[in-house]
């Protein structure tokens, strides 16, 4: 299967968070305990941008209605929706992630 791949240079600190736009594609980064974690950046509820929101942990909080997603699974794990937000591989190497993108998941 074909990737796209979206490289930067990881340079997070634990509990940060990257907004990464990509073709029309809107991606965070989260940083939780030494690992990266990439899933959509759209709130699956509204719409709204999650890295206008706060990292707790694991938990993105959605800035508008308060729904709490956990970046390492996509799983919505309370409020109005129950809607997952999507996730994404990635690679880390030395100083590097990749965040691999699906054939069809890059418009
Ligand atoms: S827009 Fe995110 S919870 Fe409503």
């Amino acid at each position: 299967m074909s990737h796209q791949r979206i490289v930067f240079s990881e340079d997070l600190q634990d509990g940060e968070l990257r907004a990464i736009e990509h073709e029309g594609l809107h991606l965070l980064v989260s940083r939780v305990a030494g690992q990266y974690f990439v899933t959509d950046n759209l709130c699956s509820h509204g719409r709204v941008l999650l890295s206008k929101g706060k990292l707790r942990g694991k938990h993105i909080i959605c800035p508008l209605h308060g729904a709490r997603f956990d970046v390492t699974t996509g799983q919505c794990l309370s409020g109005p929706t129950q809607q997952p937000i999507k996730t994404y591989a990635t690679e880390l190497s030395v100083g590097e992630l990749t965040i691999l993108l699906q054939a069809d998941e890059s418009r």
